[in-house]
């Protein structure tokens, strides 16, 4: 597996989304995921499965310390108490003293960076998060809020896949020593099975489509992925992409698929994003 190194975190690149997963379907999952390869889980509270991912991760039998547990605080959560109460709801429902990486899941509309970063810094000191980070960010809040931290941010969870530009994020990310990590990295499972560009590496590549995408997410220094599946033998499938590479061209063949209007997390709470 590809370890990141974000101003000290080190995340396994490769991470097993679980949006829209409930229930034992979630638990059976995540148990499926970590028995096979993955050691990285992605949540949220506004998910409401974090009792099932903390089922899965204790019936998976892994030790704590092998796994990478990232969860949200939901924006309208982000000020003094209503954050702590999130924070401490989250391990209660996972079963766990400590998350490993505790984001907040979107900018909060009353840009109090200065108060966000002094909440994400009491997370780390009380213990609940190995490391913070922030999901949704643009370039300008994530200079921001890593110049108000006293703890180092280590990731930004953003919108990524070959129909979408992040380069400026990508660079800005680098800059600041941290990690990219791509959510809906497979466009939510939609038109990347009917892409040409696509089909022809997965025929010459011996690959699935999916697979040759997020190789291409891997390849991207400091960048990492968290698709999401219900199926257990696509989370076989979506691990199974170590054993071939992509060559510059081929890289550039799937960059060049970045097109406008191809958001697809685009709502009321989001921030002016980044054009490229
Ligand atoms: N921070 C944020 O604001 C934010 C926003 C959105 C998502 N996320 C996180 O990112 C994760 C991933 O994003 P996402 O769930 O929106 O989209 P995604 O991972 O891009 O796509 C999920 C879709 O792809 C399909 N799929 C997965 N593997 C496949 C394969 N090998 N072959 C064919 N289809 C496959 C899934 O189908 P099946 O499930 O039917 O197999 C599902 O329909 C989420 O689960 C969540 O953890 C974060």
């Amino acid at each position: 597996m590809k370890i990141l190194d974000a101003n000290g975190a080190r995340i396994p690149a490769l991470g097993l989304g679980t949006f829209q997963l409930k229930g034992n379907q979630c638990a059976e999952l995540v148990e499926h995921a970590l028995r096979n390869g993955y050691d990285h889980i992605d949540t949220a509270a506004m998910y409401e499965n974090e009792e099932a991912v903390g089922a899965g991760i204790r019936a998976s039998g892994r030790p704590r310390d092998e796994l990478f547990v990232t969860t949200k605080v939901w924006p309208s959560e982000v000020h003094d108490g209503a954050f702590q109460r999130s924070a401490e709801a989250s391990l209660k429902r996972l079963g766990l003293d400590h998350v490993d990486l505790l984001l907040i899941h979107w900018p909060p509309k009353d840009n109090d960076i200065e108060g966000w970063a002094a909440l994400l810094d009491e997370a780390v000191e009380r213990g609940w998060t190995r490391h913070v980070g922030v999901s949704n960010f643009t370039t300008t809040l994530l200079r921001q809020i890593a110049a108000a931290l006293k703890h180092p941010l280590t990731v930004n969870q953003v919108e990524n896949h070959p129909y979408l530009d992040q380069s400026k994020l990508r660079d800005c990310c680098a800059e600041l020593g941290m990690a990219l990590i791509a959510y809906c990295p497979l466009f939510k499972g939609r038109r990347l099975f009917e892409d040409p560009t696509i089909a022809a590496l997965a025929k010459a590549k011996n690959k699935t489509a999916v697979q040759i995408v997020l190789r291409w997410h891997l390849q991207h220094e400091g960048a990492g992925a968290i698709p999401k599946t219900a199926t257990p033998s696509r989370v076989l499938e979506n691990i199974d992409i170590f054993d071939f590479a992509l060559s510059d061209q081929e890289m550039a063949s799937l960059s060049a698929l970045k097109s406008a209007n191809s958001r697809l997390c685009d709502y009321d709470i989001s921030p002016d994003w980044d054009r490229p």
